[in-house]
C-alpha cells in the first residue's frame, strides 16, 4: 500500500513565533510534509534566514514580520499569508512568552506581556484566520482544516511561582476546548498541545534570579528539543478527516 510522505501538499500554513524554537522546527516539519508555509515572528532576519534554508530544500515560503500583539498585525499577517500563498488551511498559535517569578510584587508589566503575547495574540490570530479556515475545510482537497494552539503542562497544572503564565495557558486551553466546540462540526479540528521543559530561548526573557531557579530545576533533566513538539504538531494536522487529537500534553521523561 502506497502512503504518502507529502499529506499536506497543496495545504498552505501559517506559524506565529517561527523565528526561534518550537515555531522554527514547526515550520521545518510541515514544508517537509509538502505545505507552503508563512513565517510570522517579529525578527525578520531570523525569519528570513529560516527561509531561504527552506527554500533551498525546494519549500514555498512567506516571511511576513508581524507583532501579533496589534490586532491590525494579527489581521495583516493572515491578509498576506492568503494573498501571498493563495489560501490558508493550518494556524499553529505558537507565539508566547514565559516570564516567571512570585505573584507578590510582581512588575505588572511582565504580566502585561504575557497576557497580550499568550492571550491576546492567540485570539487576533484566530479571529483573523477562521473564515479561511472554515472556507478552506469547506473547499480544500483534505475537507479540513486544522487551528493549532501551543499551551503548555502549564496549562493544565499550577506551581508556586507560575501564576500568570499558569493564568494565560490555562485561558488557551478553555478558549480551544471552546472553539473546538464551536466549528468541529463544520470540519476545523482546534489542537492543545501542551509541551513540558522544551529547550528554546524561552527562559532567557526572565529576570536573572528567575533564570538561575529554573537552570536548577532542570540540570538534571534531559528536555523536550523543539522538533519533538514539531513531531507532534505534524502528526495533528496530518491525520485523515475524520480523526482529531483534541489535546497532545508531553513532558521529558524525566519530568515529574
Ligand atoms: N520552551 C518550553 O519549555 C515550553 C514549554 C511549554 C510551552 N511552550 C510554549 O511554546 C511556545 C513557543 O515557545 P518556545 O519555547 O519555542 O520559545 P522561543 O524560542 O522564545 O519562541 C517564542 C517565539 O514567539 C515569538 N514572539 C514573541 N512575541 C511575539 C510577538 N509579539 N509577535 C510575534 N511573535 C512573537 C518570538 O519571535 P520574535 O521575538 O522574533 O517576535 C519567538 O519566535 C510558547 O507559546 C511557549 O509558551 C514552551
Amino acid at each position: 500500500m502506497a502512503l504518502s510522505t507529502r499529506p499536506l501538499e497543496n495545504a498552505v500554513a501559517l506559524v506565529t513565533g517561527a523565528s526561534s524554537g518550537i515555531g522554527s522546527a514547526t515550520a521545518v516539519s510541515l514544508a517537509g510534509l509538502g505545505a507552503c508555509v508563512a513565517l510570522v515572528a517579529r525578527r525578520q532576519d531570523r525569519l528570513e534566514e529560516l527561509a531561504g534554508r527552506l527554500r533551498s530544500a525546494g519549500a514555498t515560503v512567506a516571511v511576513i514580520a508581524a507583532d501579533v500583539t496589534h490586532q491590525g498585525e494579527a489581521d495583516r499577517a493572515v491578509a498576506e499569508c492568503v494573498t501571498r500563498l493563495g489560501r490558508l488551511d493550518i494556524l499553529v498559535n505558537n507565539a508566547g512568552v514565559m516570564l516567571l517569578g512570585p505573584v507578590v510584587d510582581a512588575p505588572v508589566e511582565e504580566w502585561e506581556r504575557m497576557v497580550q503575547i499568550n492571550v491576546l495574540g492567540l485570539l487576533y490570530c484566530t479571529h483573523a484566520a477562521l473564515p479561511h479556515l472554515l472556507r478552506s475545510a469547506e473547499d480544500s482537497p483534505r475537507g479540513v482544516a486544522d487551528l493549532v494552539n501551543i499551551s503548555s503542562v502549564a496549562g493544565r497544572e499550577t506551581r508556586s511561582g507560575s501564576g500568570v503564565y499558569n493564568a494565560t495557558k490555562h485561558g488557551v486551553g478553555a478558549f480551544s476546548d471552546a472553539l473546538r466546540k464551536e466549528v468541529t462540526t463544520r470540519h476545523l479540528r482546534v489542537s492543545v498541545v501542551e509541551p513540558g521543559a522544551v529547550d528554546t530561548e524561552l527562559a532567557s526573557h526572565n529576570r536573572p534570579e528567575i533564570l538561575e531557579g529554573m537552570r536548577r530545576r532542570f540540570a538534571s533533566i534531559e528536555r523536550l528539543t523543539a522538533d519533538d513538539v514539531a513531531d507532534a504538531i505534524a502528526y495533528i494536522v496530518s491525520r485523515p478527516r475524520h480523526v482529531a487529537i483534541n489535546e497532545v500534553l508531553m513532558r521529558p521523561t524525566e519530568q515529574e
